[in-house]
């Protein structure tokens, strides 16, 4: 069945449509926007009602708490209390730009937005129509990304569209995002700050500016892995409908393991995706693969796999294999989300 209505999508960059979006927004509607992550689902953060919505428009458990977006650094000052020095050196590093930071939340913030915690996360978008948005809209932008809760993120409006037209007031087109994977989440209520999810600001980024700097032990993986701290990271993930399986070795016996699954697979009649890179594209044979970037450049990962896990759902694939990211810097972000999207599950050669 058609959706009643389907949303209408704008320009970001037409100064009339950031107008009529920070009118919805100012109304208590809903409007998806672009942001260099990925695209957001934007309400007012200052009002209950609008934070609701978003959990209803995306099927989020309201114990999930939404980032609130700022444009501007007075503004941090009216959602939370007792910023620490540090985060005065990591705002002048790396704001505006891919990292959220946790701080105790003021009075203003209102519980449905923190999802109950006495915590407010903050992140201040580089993206320009980003920007434009959240001044024309009061400031405060409540927004998770906008995709149905547990698909992948959305890195395009079309995207958006998949997963919300008809359930929300307009979405922003500002075309494809830069960098392809959510911000760095830093919590700096705790000491020393505490990274709990990775993304494109490092690890090693936030240590040369500010010294230690701890992981949540469930970003660790493996048999090591506790709850996670981030309400958020708890729930399986930026998942596609196929199960995947990340297949960890080196290169010589990981290319070997899939093609062996692939070809078992096929013969049973399955339609089998491969995650592969540019560097190792032309040695499978056989199965629907997809070169998810180069190993030289890490970043070109990032803005690949959201796509790629969505295209696999289009193509009908029945399972995915996919080779596995090992390091540090933006490896630990892609490693994390394709972890989620396989529901950990790894094979190792
Ligand atoms: O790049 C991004 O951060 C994107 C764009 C739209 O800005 N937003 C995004 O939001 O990824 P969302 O809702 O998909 O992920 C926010 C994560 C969740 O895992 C949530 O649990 C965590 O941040 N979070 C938010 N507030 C928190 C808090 N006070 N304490 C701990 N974790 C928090
Ligand atoms: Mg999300």
């Amino acid at each position: 069945m058609k959706s009643v209505m389907e949303t209408i999508i704008q320009n970001a960059k037409d100064p009339a449509a950031i107008k009529a979006a920070g009118d919805i927004i100012k109304k208590g509607g809903l409007v998806a926007f672009p942001t260099e992550t990925v695209y957001g689902l934007g309400a007012d953060a200052l009002n209950p009602m609008a934070a609701k919505k978003i959990y209803a428009a995306k099927g989020r458990p309201s114990d999930n708490p939404l980032i609130i977006h700022i444009c501007d650094r007075q503004a941090l000052s009216e959602i939370a209390k007792d910023v620490p020095e540090t985060a005065e050196v990591l705002m002048d590093a790396f704001w505006p730009g891919p990292l959220t930071m946790i701080f105790r939340k003021s009075e203003r913030v209102p519980y449905e937005t923190t999802g109950g915690l006495d915590t407010v996360a903050v992140r201040m978008p580089e993206d320009p129509s980003a920007r434009a948005f959240i001044a024309a809209s009061g400031g405060f932008i409540a927004a998770p990304s906008a995709n149905t809760s547990g698909r992948p993120s959305p890195t395009t409006a079309r995207h958006v569209a998949e997963d919300l037209s008809g359930k929300i007031d307009m979405i922003l087109d500002g075309g494809p995002v830069s960098i392809g994977v959510e911000s760095t989440i830093l919590d700096m209520s705790v000491s020393p700050p505490m990274i709990l999810r990775p993304g494109a600001v490092t690890k090693e980024m936030l240590t040369r500016k500010i010294g230690e700097v701890s992981e949540d032990a469930s970003l660790k993986g493996g048999r090591e892995a506790k709850q996670a701290k981030a309400p958020g990271m708890k729930y399986r993930h930026y998942a596609p409908k196929a199960p995947l399986t990340l297949v960890e070795g080196n290169e010589e016996d990981v290319i070997e393991k899939i093609n062996a699954l692939v070809k078992k697979e096929t013969a049973l009649g399955k339609k089998v995706g491969i995650i592969s890179t540019e560097e190792t594209f032309e040695r499978y044979p056989a199965g629907d693969k997809k070169s998810i970037g180069t190993r030289l450049n890490e970043s070109t990962i990032a803005q690949n796999l959201y796509r790629i896990l969505r295209e696999f759902d289009e193509d009908g694939v029945d399972e995915i294999y996919s080779e596995f990211f090992d390091g540090e810097g933006m490896a630990s972000a892609i490693r994390n989300r394709l972890l989620k999207a396989a529901g950990q599950q790894v094979i190792h050669v």
